[in-house]
């Protein structure tokens, strides 16, 4: 329902209290508590949206309208302010910014002299008043015109020190947060009291100022701003080293720095530093505030009722949104660590569509209380990996499941080690080598009879193979010295890894279990580089010319080549994969390890401009063939195989138990063969 409320569409009189109403409802919980679902980007297209209207309706304005309100007229309390604490005016684009300082000028009648440039931290604002360089009472910002007393949250505020290095009577101003470390540890203090984790660490800051009597402490960071009762002629940038002075923290502590600019194309590009910076701060940012230095220009262009003239954010991206856990993967590292992802419903974040996030350890999810279906605050900065920050207790509907641990190595079937809280295979580092020296040797890569099940563990364990090149290394003496290993098993595993030392390019290549790549593309892959040293040799926009790989998949396929240079290199050492390659070898039976080619789409053949899927079993000429090799087969004949029936099909091979490719093909009006007729098609190619 947000996005109809579109910033560049007038609403209609019906939308237009729709919008009133979420945006009060929004605003009403994120005073509260934090806990709207409707996110920060969304909230602020629905107040222009309404502002939009507003303004070509001026009589139509509806008393709870959030326009023009300090918080959007959600919060309120009772302490008075002493000056109100306003909000600030949003822009959000360079252009936004520079008509905003083009208007301070006209109203000023010339250029502002500087502004000063600082993060807008993502926290609560707050007042806290010193009496003679003593703490005496903390303040939300409440309505703006009064707020609520949380002094009793006062000693928990580092950076808002209890006495003053001068004994001033002040008002200080600022912000007070979570850093991402202080939310970790919040989460984790809250969980072990049996608590619900924080959404996100805006909504657990709202929390645990407004907490009383809870029985465990939390931590959070001020930062100061702005003070009452200093002299009123301090420029900004004075003001804020003051309060440094003073004792009080501020945000010149930070990376994010405030920074005097002396003019708007500077505050500009110190605006896109302090953007860039975002992902790499220790605490949230929504914005970048800029405000006009020099005292006195602060005070001719004076304030509104909601916001000072003389300032204004210019608001970033949200981080924070809040989509579907629909799945948990359990994905095994190099070193046997079974790292948790979640599978979202895909959202959008700042400009990328984030499907997947990380969810840390087991640990970590029952400490989030996670379940399969729930609404969860997913986090995105930057090039950070995006993460899973909690659920949305509430919004839970009954129908969420328990996410299921697993119970062995979802890589190599062995028992899980458990007992720190990121889980390993008990085999460590040799999980990873034994499952992939176990791919490598299946059917379609190398073939390598007798390897597949605990000799492949045994090899791995005696230290003799770390990876599949460590194979064609093994000595006769060295396979004797193994438990049950005798010496025709010896000599049948020691002849069965020299046939595999001549096996295609493409299969020697699948057998390294390069991300993206399946049979299928290292075929493609062999085929259009013919060497393994060409392809060690190859960068992303030389992949990105295979039929098949885009831009991405090539960056991701040349950073797995990078990894795996060291083994390459032993490969084409040791002389495997180097068999011949060319199209010519594509006459070559298919049935014996010999002939099995590099399958490049030959320049002419009985399938020549065909699209060819293969479905049901095979039988006859063909029985023997797995589908690995009848794609190969298609190929070597000028044909392109392909595993799913679509418009650009021509050819469907349908063998015994065809389903639903056969009544596609049907539907689609497309040729279909049996295998028999289908071998008669390419019996040049059988031998
Ligand atoms: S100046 C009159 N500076 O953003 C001065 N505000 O969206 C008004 N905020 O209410 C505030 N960082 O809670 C100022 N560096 C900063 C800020 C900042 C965060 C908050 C503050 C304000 C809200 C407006």
């Amino acid at each position: 329902m947000v996005h109809m409320f579109e910033t560049a569409t007038l609403l209609s009189p019906a939308d237009y209290r729709a919008a009133v109403a979420a945006a009060v409802q929004a605003a009403t919980a994120y005073y509260a508590d934090g806990s709207t679902t409707l996110g920060d980007d969304e909230y602020d297209a629905l107040v222009r949206a309404i502002e939009v209207y507003e303004g070509a309706h001026p009589d139509e304005v509806l008393p709870d309208s959030p326009s023009g309100k300090v918080a959007g007229g959600a919060a309120d309390g009772d302490v008075p302010h002493s000056v109100p604490m306003l909000s600030l005016d949003n822009v959000f684009s360079a252009e936004e910014l520079a008509e905003w300082a083009a208007g301070l000028e006209r109203r000023l009648g010339r250029p502002a002299q500087g502004y000063c440039v600082e993060p807008k931290l993502d926290g609560l604002a707050v007042a806290a008043r010193y009496a003679a360089g003593r703490l005496q009472q903390l303040i939300t910002r409440g309505d703006g015109l009064a707020g609520e007393d949380i002094t009793h949250a006062a000693d928990a505020v580092l950076g808002l020190p209890a006495l003053l290095t001068e004994p001033l009577d002040v008002e200080l101003r600022g912000e007070v947060l979570f850093t991402h470390d202080q939310f970790d540890r919040a989460n984790e203090t809250r969980t072990a009291h049996g608590a619900l984790p924080f959404a996100n660490p805006r909504n657990g800051a709202a929390g645990t100022l407004r907490a009383k009597d809870r029985p465990y402490r939390v931590e959070l960071t001020f930062f100061g701003y702005d003070a009452i009762g200093l002299p009123a002629e301090l420029d900004h940038t004075v003001l804020l080293a003051r309060l440094a002075e003073l004792g009080a923290n501020t945000a010149a502590t930070t990376e994010a720095h405030p920074q005097r600019c002396a003019t708007v194309e500077a505050a500009q590009q110190r605006v896109e530093e302090i953007a860039a910076l975002r992902p790499a701060l220790p605490f949230g940012i929504d914005g970048v505030v800029i405000k006009a230095d020099a005292a006195a220009d602060q005070q001719q262009a004076g304030s509104g009722s909601r916001a000072p003239r003389w300032a204004v954010a210019r608001k970033l991206p949200a981080v924070h949104k809040v989509t579907r856990l629909l799945e948990v993967e359990w994905n095994v590292g190099r070193t046997g660590i079974i790292a948790p992802r979640a599978v979202l419903e895909p959202v959008v974040i700042d400009g990328v569509t984030v499907t997947y996030a990380t969810l840390h350890n087991p640990a970590d999810i029952t400490r989030r209380g996670l379940m399969l279906g729930d609404q969860v605050f997913v986090y995105r900065a930057g090039d950070v990996i995006p993460r899973v920050e909690a659920p949305l207790v509430d919004e839970r509907t009954g129908v969420e499941q328990p996410i299921v641990f697993p119970e062995v190595c979802p890589r190599c079937g062995d028992a899980i080690d458990t007992g720190e809280q990121r889980w390993r295979c008990v085999r460590g580092r040799n999980c990873q080598a034994v499952a992939s020296i176990r791919y490598a040797v299946g059917r379609d890569q190398l073939d390598i009879e007798g390897l597949g099940g605990t000799r492949a563990v045994q090899l791995v364990e005696a230290g003799l193979v770390t990876d599949l090149a460590d194979l064609f290394t093994l000595t006769r003496e060295q396979l004797l010295a193994l438990e049950r290993m005798g010496e025709t098993s010896t000599d049948n595993l020691l002849a069965a890894i020299e046939t595999a030392r001549s096996r295609p390019l493409n299969r020697v290549f699948c057998a390294l279990g390069v991300r993206g790549t399946g049979r299928t593309m290292s075929r493609r892959i062999a085929a259009h580089f013919g060497s393994m040293a060409a392809i060690r040799a190859a960068d992303a926009d030389a992949l990105a010319l295979v039929d098949g790989i885009g831009a991405e998949k090539a960056r991701v396929i040349v950073a797995e080549l990078a990894e795996l240079g060291p083994l390459l290199d032993k490969l084409i050492a040791q002389d495997v994969g180097t068999a011949e390659t060319t199209p010519a070898a594509a006459t070559a039976a298919v049935d014996t390890a010999a002939g099995d080619t590099v399958a490049e789409p030959a320049d002419s053949g009985p399938l020549t401009g065909e699209a060819v899927v293969v479905t049901g079993s095979m039988t006859g000429a063909l029985a023997a063939l797995s589908r690995n090799e009848m794609n190969e087969l298609i190929e070597r004949a000028g044909g392109k195989a392909s595993g799913s029936v679509s418009k650009k099909t021509t050819l469907l091979v349908a063998g015994e138990k065809a389903g639903s490719k056969r009544t596609k093909a049907e539907e689609l009006g497309i040729r279909i063969l049996t295998p028999e007729d289908f071998a008669d098609l390419v019996a040049e190619l059988l031998g």
